[in-house]
């Protein structure tokens, strides 16, 4: 496995592979990683011949308040586990090999997927979906790859991700894997190691919140607020726990419905001390 930094090498890399007839997969990531990511790069290998994983702590896509110096950064723990899984190329690039425009002053290229970027996270997190889609769009045209791998725990990212490629004509296929998750259930995230041990234990209720959820639909109940309501009691079961948002919307369009009909998604987003969480399922009922 080889670790470039620079766009002209990870393009000759590519180039190399796919002219030995590879097909190319590309698992974009901030770097911190765990059994959530890991997954990501073993579909990718499974799915496409030669895996490139970038590591970015991608700096347009954080909020002035938000996290990014005290992300976390583990590079040499994130090699060894990108070589296990089966990785190809670690991609680590400079912010100045991304987003060398930024030192110009006519200005730079955005992407913006309107609408989708409004509710959720977007609600809270001005400007966070245009890094995103426009680090992605980077990524893709800088790699080139006939795949890229998402998380479902994402779910806004991913279905933001996809409606880029789709209006955009961009030539490749997104492929959504499943949340992994610790024993608790706590979806697996590079901001769980933010949390204390009794934070830790607390952040358990986010998924606890969303199986509930699932097990009242299963009996019937459709009215969303009477969902959201019973999520709220369980989430607030700890005093530590900060409700940013529960919301129960489309899976196209991400507007919020009364009833849960077809598939929907039940989307949440929680503050405990330091660390913003959050967590997601699907569901699909008549
Ligand atoms: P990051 O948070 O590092 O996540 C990289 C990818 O791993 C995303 O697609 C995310 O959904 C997926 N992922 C994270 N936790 C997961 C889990 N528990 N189970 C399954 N997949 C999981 O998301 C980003 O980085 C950035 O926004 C990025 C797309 C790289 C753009 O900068």
């Amino acid at each position: 496995m080889k670790i470039v930094k620079k766009i002209q090498e990870v393009r000759k890399l590519v180039a190399e592979a796919k002219s030995a007839g590879k097909t190319i997969g590309l698992v974009p990531t901030m770097g911190a990683l765990h059994e959530g990511h890991f997954s990501l790069i073993r579909t990718a290998k499974k799915q496409t011949d030669f895996v490139v994983v970038s590591i970015f702590v991608n700096p347009t896509q954080f909020g002035p308040t938000e996290d990014i110096d005290k992300y976390p950064r583990t590079l040499d723990a994130d090699t060894a586990g990108c070589e296990k899984s089966g990785a190809d190329v670690i991609f680590a690039p400079t912010p100045d090999e991304i987003y060398p425009q930024q030192n110009l002053s006519w200005g730079n290229v955005w992407v913006n997927v309107e609408k989708l970027d409004q509710p959720l996270c977007g609600r809270n997190r001005p400007g966070h979906f245009r890094g995103v889609a426009t680090v992605c769009a980077k990524l893709f045209n800088i790699v080139q790859p006939d795949a890229a791998f998402f998380g479902q725990k994402d779910a806004q990212q991913s279905i933001i991700i996809q409606r880029m490629v789709a209006d955009l004509n961009m030539p490749l296929k997104i492929v959504v894997c499943p949340t992994v998750r610790e024993k608790d259930g706590l979806a697996m995230s590079s901001r769980n190691r933010y949390l204390n041990a009794d934070e830790r234990k607390d952040a358990a209720l986010l998924y606890a919140a969303l199986q509930e959820a699932e097990i009242l639909i299963a009996g019937g109940l459709r009215d969303s607020k009477k969902i959201i309501g019973e999520m709220e009691k369980i989430i607030k079961l700890s005093g530590r726990t900060k409700i940013d948002y529960i919301d129960i919307v489309n899976t196209k369009t991400l507007k919020e419905v009364e009833q849960v009909r077809g598939e929907t998604l039940l989307a949440i987003a929680v503050k405990i001390g330091s660390a913003r969480l959050i967590d997601n399922i699907i569901v699909d009922c008549n």
